[in-house]
């Protein structure tokens, strides 16, 4: 290892910090998350995963069920949870940091929150290639009126990175730990 990687990775690995991912649907938040423990080598966990596997049961099942004012009960005391576990990094459903209650539990642990931001189509043209059944973005319009109305609560967020073309997962996860880490 170089004398500056050797700097970089060692100041990575005393800083403590802690990370969550948010932004819209299909804005590549577990991606990243994976990039970037990869990169800190450090435990990461994803928000929805966390629920599916305490409630045994898929996202898209929940909301189907239980409807949406349940699923974010559940969102809320799964997110409780997660922060008490040791994972420096983790990534948020997209609605989540959209509501107080959840951004004050988020606050009072210090964390460092980021937004990946991207324009609506490529959130959208996610959302319709992945597998993953997503409820709460049914079409096109409902969509972007949501991707639209949230924007003021991702704004609130610590840090804001675009998610550009030009720029791969793997190297806005590097960019990220250069400027929240060092
Ligand atoms: C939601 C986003 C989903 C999931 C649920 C609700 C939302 O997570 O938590 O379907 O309200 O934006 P992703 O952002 O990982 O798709």
């Amino acid at each position: 290892m170089c004398i500056s990687c050797a700097s970089w990775a060692k100041k990575i690995m005393n800083n403590e910090k802690r990370i969550i991912l948010t932004g819209f649907m299909g804005v590549g938040k577990s991606t990243v998350a994976r990039h970037l423990s990869y990169l800190l080598r450090c435990e990461k966990l994803d928000l929805d995963a966390f629920i599916e596997a305490n409630e045994k049961r898929a996202i898209a099942k929940i909301i189907n069920e239980d409807g949406e004012a349940r699923f974010r009960e559940i969102e809320t005391e799964n997110l409780r949870k997660i922060l008490q576990s040791d994972a420096r990094i983790i990534a948020l459903g997209g609605g989540a940091w959209t509501l107080e209650e959840n951004r004050k539990i988020i606050g009072e642990t210090g964390c460092t929150v980021v937004w990946l931001e991207s324009d609506f189509n490529h959130c959208w043209q996610n959302i319709r290639l992945s597998k993953r059944e997503r409820p709460i973005a049914k079409n096109k319009r409902h969509a972007q009126k949501l991707f639209e109305e949230r924007r003021k609560y991702y704004c609130l967020a610590d840090w804001h990175y675009i998610v550009r073309p030009e720029l791969n997962s793997f190297e806005l996860a590097k960019k990220i730990i250069e400027e929240v880490f060092l």
